[in-house]
């Protein structure tokens, strides 16, 4: 425990985006209560983890560290452990149950809860536990009220990085495909009014924010609709694109049947925007993605992308894909290698079937591919991923891309040097096209768009020298402001660390 009077919170966030986004809010929300963060659990006198359900693998991580937790909570009985977020909402009281040590578990759709909770912990009113109704024990309206999207001031130094941020377009999820445990636990899609977005967009562009990052389950259903007129992503991009002083948008993740003709020629016409499209296709068979209830065929969605590459020919796509769902047969997995080599992703998230509670996939469907069996075809996909990559990525040497530096690459941060900030450090950033590319240059350029001339390629990153004109450019105020705090969000940790963050 700290001898002082502030208190320390210390915050472990998994799995996607939209976990990395709220952890920053409650973060923030909690400094103005006097918190201040640690990055190390021992000194801590609040422990929170906020947590991902998508697979099991994630969930078992989370209750062995709460195992973990248990000593230091005996012995500091004050101390605070919480789970947040999506286990928190599939699991509630069942949390409580396994590991009785916890003090707070909060959904996903309550988050605005948590500094009072925190509160009445702290003056003795013993553990709290506030979650979002079920989809199906209340009306739809009941339902969508308990799920309230989050979103308060936003604060640059919680951020990783002060000139990033993402911003969400709207909660939760309606598609329901068999094997997802999202709409459940996220609940009803809720569209953010266009005039927050934007305004909160303004307000991160005025705090030196250079790139925005639109998240949404599905954000390419986005639609709101107001006095007849009917707004959409690509009407969010255009008033995006205009906001000076930012450099780049990105949005995802996209759902393959709602890529409009308007989006992509959205992307096409804004120059800020990045010509990256996650669209996962989840699997290369039309008699898998049936069982997935996802809602499309391969036909069209090899349409959808004849569409994107017709308008915007170089469009960097990647995917999600999973391997080893029910009922999958050899020659069904062999038509997911084959979609890897035809349409070439840039990359490709991929995972091995886990069966979730409270899914159609889990009620209806037997789990019945072999651990052993996943486990090959999750190395056979990620090997023809791989090439695929590779490929791609070749076609860059001797390019000259324009580069967002996002920071020390993980083997300088590993190895923690400290060149001061005209040395030479390893830096690591990302082209237009959202391929990530290393090179030597000052940390100064932190947070800069550079021209990097790309030299070499491997399949997970491309590497190159800064172009000499640029390696002189001036600092950025707002980098200098930026206190130690930035790097204490921890970055979601990926299920395959050699593709790197998924952004
Ligand atoms: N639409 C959101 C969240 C989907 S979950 C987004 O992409 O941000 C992310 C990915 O996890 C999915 O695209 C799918 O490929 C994978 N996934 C979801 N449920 C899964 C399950 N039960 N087993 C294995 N992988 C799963
Ligand atoms: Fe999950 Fe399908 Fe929605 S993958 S998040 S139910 S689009």
């Amino acid at each position: 425990m700290s001898m002082s009077s502030t208190k320390r919170l210390f915050i472990e966030t998994v799995g996607c985006q939209m976990n990395v986004l709220d952890s920053e809010l409650v973060v923030a929300a909690l400094r103005r209560q006097g918190w201040d963060m640690t990055a190390t659990m021992a000194d801590a006198d609040a422990i929170f983890f906020n947590t991902c359900s998508v697979r099991q693998h994630a969930e078992d991580k989370i209750y062995s560290a709460l195992g973990r937790v248990r000593k230091q909570k005996q012995k500091v009985p004050k101390l605070i452990v919480g789970v947040l977020g999506c286990m928190a909402q599939k699991d509630q009281e069942m949390i409580r149950a396994r590991a009785p040590w916890v003090d707070l578990v909060v959904g996903p759709g309550q988050l605005h809860r948590v500094p009072s909770l925190v509160d009445l912990i702290q003056s003795g009113s013993g553990p709290q536990l506030e979650v979002s109704l079920d989809r199906k024990s209340g009306s739809r309206l009941e339902v969508v009220d308990s799920f309230e999207s989050y979103d308060p001031d936003r604060d640059a130094t919680m951020r990783p990085t002060p000139f990033q941020a993402f911003v969400r377009t709207q909660t939760g999820c309606d598609k329901f495909c068999a094997f997802c445990v999202v709409p459940r636990v996220r609940g009803p899609e809720q569209a953010r009014p266009p005039h927050a977005i934007i305004a909160e967009a303004e307000k991160l562009v005025a705090e030196g924010c250079r790139e925005i990052t639109l998240i949404g389950q599905t954000v390419n259903s986005y639609r709101w609709s107001d006095g007849g007129k009917t707004s959409r992503l690509s009407d969010l991009l255009v008033g995006l694109n205009a906001i000076d002083g930012l450099d780049r948008i990105k949005f995802v993740t996209n759902y393959p049947r709602d890529m409009t003709t308007d989006l992509i020629h959205a992307v096409r016409d804004l120059p800020k925007v990045s010509h990256y499209i996650h669209v996962p296709a989840q699997h290369g068979s039309d008699d898998v993605l049936k069982r997935m209830k996802r809602g499309y065929t391969i036909g069209q969605y090899m349409e959808m992308l004849g569409r994107l590459r017709e308008a915007i020919p170089h469009a960097a796509v990647s995917s999600d894909f999973i391997v080893g769902f029910c009922g999958e047969t050899d020659e069904e997995f062999a038509l997911s290698l084959e979609l890897v080599k035809t349409v070439k992703f840039k990359n490709s998230f991929i995972f091995k079937y886990s069966p979730r509670p409270g899914t159609k996939a889990f009620d209806r469907q037997a789990d019945d591919v072999p651990e052993s069996v996943k486990k090959e075809r999750n190395r056979l996909l990620q090997e023809a991923q791989a090439g695929a990559s590779l490929e791609g990525n070749r076609r860059f040497v001797a390019s000259r891309q324009q580069v967002l530096v996002e920071g020390l690459s993980t083997r300088d941060e590993r190895q923690a040097v400290d060149p001061g900030p005209d040395g030479l450090a390893q830096l690591t950033g990302r082209t237009m096209c959202d391929r990530i590319v290393v090179f030597d240059a000052p940390l100064r350029l932190i947070g800069r768009l550079v021209d990097v001339e790309i030299t070499s390629a491997g399949a997970w990153s491309l590497a190159g020298n800064v172009a000499d004109d640029l390696a002189n450019a001036v600092p950025l105020d707002h980098l200098e402001q930026s206190g130690p705090s930035v790097h204490q969000i921890q970055v979601p940790a990926q299920s395959q660390p050699q593709v790197a963050q998924r952004s």
